[in-house]
Parts: C-alpha cells; structure tokens; sequence
C-alpha cells in the first residue's frame, strides 16, 4: 500500500536506532557493522495518531479480536487497555515487559506497531451506548458477501505489524497474556508482505495476484488526505479525534482460476499493466488513468468494469480509503484450492465516505469479483494516538 511515491511519504513513524540491534551481534563479531538498520527501526507509539496506520507496510502482520468475558465491562475495560497501551510501548520501544517469554530476545524494535480498535457491540457491553459513534453502525450486506460470523467483528480489535516474524508473534502473544480473564480471543489472522530489503529500492507491494497493489492510495502530502482518513476535532464523539475507522475484510483469492487467465485479460481487469502497475493507457506506474481514452476498436482502453475505474474516488463522489493490507495464506483447502488472499484493511474518516459506496459498486460486479470472495468482515473504532502518560481509548473509558 506505501506507494512508490508513498513509500517514502507515508514513513510518518519517527524512525531511529535504539542500540539494542547494534548490540547484539554474533560472539566475535563485536565491532562488525549491524547487517541492516531493518531491526533498529523504531515507530513512536504516542502520537496525535496511532501508529500502524501511516506507517509503510511491514512485513509481518497480525489481527486479533477479542470479546470482552461475560461480566467484564467498562472499568474491566478500562485496565485491559491500559495495560495493553503500557505493553505496546514498551515493545514498540524494543523493551521486553515484565515476565517476558523471551522469544523477541536479540531482536530490535522492527518498525513494531500495535493499534487498538473498538467493534460496535463494545458499547453495549460497556454501558457506553451514547458515545457509540454513528460511523460504527453495521455495513449493509453485499450481495456476494460470503461472511462468517466467528471470524467477523469483535468488541475489540488489535492490530500487529513488524519486520520480523518473531517480534510481531511475541507482541501478539504478550498482548493476549495482558487480556488475562478480561477478554477471550474471538478471531485470529496472520498476513505478511514483502521483506524489506528484498527489492533493490522501495517500491509498491504486489499482492497473491501479483498486481502492483497500492499505488493511487491517497498520500499524506495530499491536502485532504487528514481529511479523507482522519476524524476531525470537534466532532460528535470528541473522544475519537484524531482515529480513523478501520474495514477488515478477509478476502480470499480464486488463485487457480485467476492464474488460468491470460497476461493481457489478467491487466484489463484492473486496467494497469501487471509489470509495473502503469494505466492500461500508458506512461509510468504514477500516471493518472485515462478513464476515457478508446483504443482503435472503438473501446475504452480501461474497460468499463476494470476494478481501477469502478474504485476511483472521481467514480463514486470522491471517496477514498486508505488501503493497507496483509496478504495470507493459511494452506490447502479442503477443496484442495489455496487458501489465501488479502487481509483488507482500508482506512477512513468516515466509512460511508470510504469503504461502503465502493463496495456497493463493486458488488454490482467489477472484473475482478468473480476471482475473489469476501469471508469475513469488521469495522472498528480506532481512537487517536495517546500522549504521554495517556492509554489508548482513555478519552472514551475514564
Ligand atoms: C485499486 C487490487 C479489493 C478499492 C486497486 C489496484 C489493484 C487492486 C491491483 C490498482 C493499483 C492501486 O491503485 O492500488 C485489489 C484486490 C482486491 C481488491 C486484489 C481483493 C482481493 C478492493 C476492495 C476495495 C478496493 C474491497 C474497496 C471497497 C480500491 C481502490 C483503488 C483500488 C479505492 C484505487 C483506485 C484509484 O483511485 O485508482 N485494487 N483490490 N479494492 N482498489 Fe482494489
């Protein structure tokens, strides 16, 4: 999703070495140089926003939903997430909390994010009903959704992402010792992107399709991108300024009928080259789309139905979404297909200016709806960034 101009734009995390990846080299290797600076990266996790949101896709993600237990509620509430926000900055920082497993040992920070979010059946839960925002009320069903219920929503929902496998499984494995008897995981994911380091400059991930995927994401240095993405002060809810609200969409690949499919029909159901993510109607992977270019046959060079036109926010009023995904594979169906595809998540201000008009348009049947399926669905709350001394959702829960 960090685009080729986004990736250095959305590096919005304040990076730095912090010494313990330097530290930690092979027994005589003492002033050998570190291998890459990849472990050294550190992610702020106070903030106006929280972290995992702007930052550049990571290569390793988690997602976890938990319910609150029967007879939790808001004060329950209220401790797990501040010992949830005092255990993400300590890794985040590349500390190991207390009683530690010690799994992420010689590890440095690895560009950690952890996000919180709230699912709209936590208001309930927790008496808050009135400070339940309206963008939290359900997403209309969609017409191929193929939803399961055990793996959608949840009253509570974290986000994990790191350049290394080993330290997003020990943040995800402190954060579900931290939930102890105040919450039961209800759902989990596991999703991964592209290594760092493993192109030879930064470039915009590709999917399990293999699409360039991610590049007319819309960019910090847009002037309405706060806009667009972020919720802003002054708002009915106060306490969620500054947080974005968060579509999670398991959608499987039909990989097997996908890869069947021919290079040139494969580009002319996005409407951008497979190689390089260029518009079908040329120029480099930055050039806008032509959406009314015809070709010498009389059609349009980017079909009709090619999912780049139908998604374009000049097609549906201007919505927009930050799109920042995990792809996943979770082995062999019992179908024998693969079982893999993209962990969606999109990113908005609001969700009937984002995701909702576009999947309606989509639902209609896009090119490339016949090659996916939408398994499971959330939309959750994720409040702003906490200062310091603050845990996340504070504002909500005291
Ligand atoms: C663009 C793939 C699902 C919204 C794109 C592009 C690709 C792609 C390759 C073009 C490059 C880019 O601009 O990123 C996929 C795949 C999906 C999927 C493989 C499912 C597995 C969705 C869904 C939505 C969505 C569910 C929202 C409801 C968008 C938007 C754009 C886009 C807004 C940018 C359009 C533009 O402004 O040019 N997608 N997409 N996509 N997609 Fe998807």
């Amino acid at each position: 999703t960090a685009g080729a101009a986004g990736a250095a734009g959305l590096a919005l995390g304040a990076a730095g070495a912090t010494g313990v990846y330097a530290a930690v080299a092979g027994p005589d290797s003492g002033s050998s140089p570190a291998l890459s600076t990849v472990g050294s990266t550190e992610v702020v996790f106070h903030g106006k926003h929280q972290a995992g949101i702007t930052t550049p896709l990571q290569s390793r993600g988690h997602l976890i939903a938990f319910d609150l237990a029967p007879g939790a509620g808001r004060k329950e509430a209220a401790a797990l997430l501040r010992r949830w926000s005092a255990t993400a900055a300590e890794l985040m920082a590349g500390r190991a909390p207390a009683a530690d497993t010690g799994v992420a040992l010689d590890a440095g920070p690895s560009s950690l994010t952890v996000t919180f979010g709230f699912g709209p059946t936590f208001f309930d839960r927790t008496g808050l009903t009135a400070r339940r925002p309206v963008e939290l009320d359900p997403l209309p069903p969609f017409s191929s959704d193929a939803l399961d219920p055990k793996r959608s929503e949840g009253d509570l929902w974290v986000q994990i992402g790191a350049d290394d496998a080993l330290v997003a499984f020990h943040a995800l494995r402190a954060l579900q010792k931290d939930a102890g008897s105040a919450a039961r995981v209800r759902w989990q994911m596991n999703g991964f992107n592209r290594s760092p380091g493993a192109t030879a400059g930064p470039m915009t991930a590709r999917n399990l399709m293999g699409q360039v995927d991610g590049t007319n994401n819309p960019k910090p240095s847009e002037p309405d991108f706060d806009r667009r993405i972020f919720v802003p002060a002054g708002g009915a809810q106060p306490w969620m300024a500054g947080g974005s609200y968060a579509v999670v969409r398991r959608i499987r690949m039909l990989l097997d009928d996908w890869e069947q499919l021919p290079l040139k029909k494969q580009e002319q159901v996005i409407g951008r080259r497979k190689a390089d993510g260029a518009p079908l109607t040329g120029g480099t992977e930055t050039t806008d789309l032509d959406l009314d270019k015809f070709g010498p046959d009389g059609k349009l060079v980017i079909p009709d139905n090619a999912h780049a036109r139908i998604s374009a926010p000049e097609q549906n009023g201007g919505a927009a979404m930050l799109r920042r995904p995990f792809s996943f594979h979770d082995g062999i169906a019992a179908d024998g297909t693969p079982d893999a595809g993209l962990l969606f998540i999109c990113w908005q201000a609001d969700p009937l200016r984002g995701f909702v008009p576009v999947q309606r348009k989509l639902d209609r049947g896009d090119a490339l709806s016949p090659f996916i399926r939408h398994e499971s669905s959330g939309l959750f709350a994720v409040p702003g960034g906490p200062d310091r001394g603050e845990y996340v959702g504070q504002r909500l829960l005291e």
